[in-house]
């Protein structure tokens, strides 16, 4: 079940967190892997431990997006898997929120994921056959407090999941978007430290707390759920919104 030999992979934002554990478990289940990350090293450090390709990538450059999007076609003759993971957080509400700092975050959490399946939909079209699997969150479902700018991006990125899978069912290709919890990563260590310095392991413990289940989640949850939608046998589900959250919006 779930074997993804001989599937292509293109990851964006794969050198950390999400993205690293979608490209080690995508590995183990036998795909070829690109990861693309702004951080090249570490996306080549990363891509030679596990047995994938590593390139640097911008998803708010098309050009950097096409140039990733070559490289992972080229190595394979084909894309079948976009993952978008790419991402940032900033934590404010409205007010609180500059205009140069959501711009910052629409440009690489919701532009970034409309660039890079511009990138892929026409080679994934000439093919008939592509899966994108994007990564969402709990805020495309529900408004998060003071993370304003980040549940506007995380909506655009569940609609257009939405639209792409209606708009190319017929043409083999399909659209999931996963809809995370917290989960710890260095990008949530990071927001605590920079946002909340003065009560690190406080935060740390409300951000467990939010989560009925009472704990964050653990990239490698993710990473499973992103197997089941890259695999065959999730082949007659496109356009959903998976949330994997502890039960946060079951409440
Ligand atoms: N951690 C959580 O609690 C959580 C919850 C829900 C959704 N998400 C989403 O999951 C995704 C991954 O988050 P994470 O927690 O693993 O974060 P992370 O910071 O560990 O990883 C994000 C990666 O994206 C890369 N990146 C940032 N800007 C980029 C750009 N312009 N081009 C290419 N790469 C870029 C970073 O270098 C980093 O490697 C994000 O989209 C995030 O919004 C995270």
């Amino acid at each position: 079940m779930f074997d993804l030999t001989g599937k292509s992979a293109l990851i964006t934002g794969g050198a950390s967190g999400i993205g690293e554990a979608i490209a080690r478990a995508f590995v183990a289940q036998g795909a070829r892997v690109v990861i693309g990350d702004r951080d090249a090293s570490r996306a080549l450090q990363l891509a030679e431990e596990i047995g994938a390709e590593g390139t640097a990538l911008d998803v708010t450059d098309p050009r950097s997006l096409r140039a990733a999007m070559d490289r992972a076609i080229d190595a394979a003759g084909g894309l079948d898997l976009l993952v978008n993971c790419a991402g940032l957080m900033h934590v404010g509400k409205l007010h609180e929120t500059e205009p140069e700092d959501y711009d910052r975050i629409q440009a690489v959490n919701a532009r970034g994921v409309y660039l890079a399946c511009r990138a892929a939909i026409e080679p994934m079209l000439r093919r008939r056959s592509g899966n994108i699997i994007n990564i969402a969150s709990v805020a495309s479902l529900i408004a998060v407090e003071r993370r304003f700018a980040y549940c506007v991006s995380k909506g655009a990125v569940l609609e257009m999941t939405r639209a792409l899978a209606i708009d190319y069912a017929r043409d083999g290709i399909r659209a999931n978007a996963i809809c995370p919890g917290t989960v710890d990563t260095p990008m949530i260590r990071g927001y605590v430290q920079k946002y909340f310095g003065d009560d690190v392991a406080g935060t740390l413990a409300q951000l467990h707390e939010r989560q009925p289940i009472g704990r964050m989640g653990e990239a490698r949850e993710i990473a499973a759920l992103a197997v089941f939608l890259a695999a065959d046998e999730s082949a007659f589900m496109t356009g959903a919104a998976l949330p994997i959250d502890g039960g946060w919006t079951a409440k």
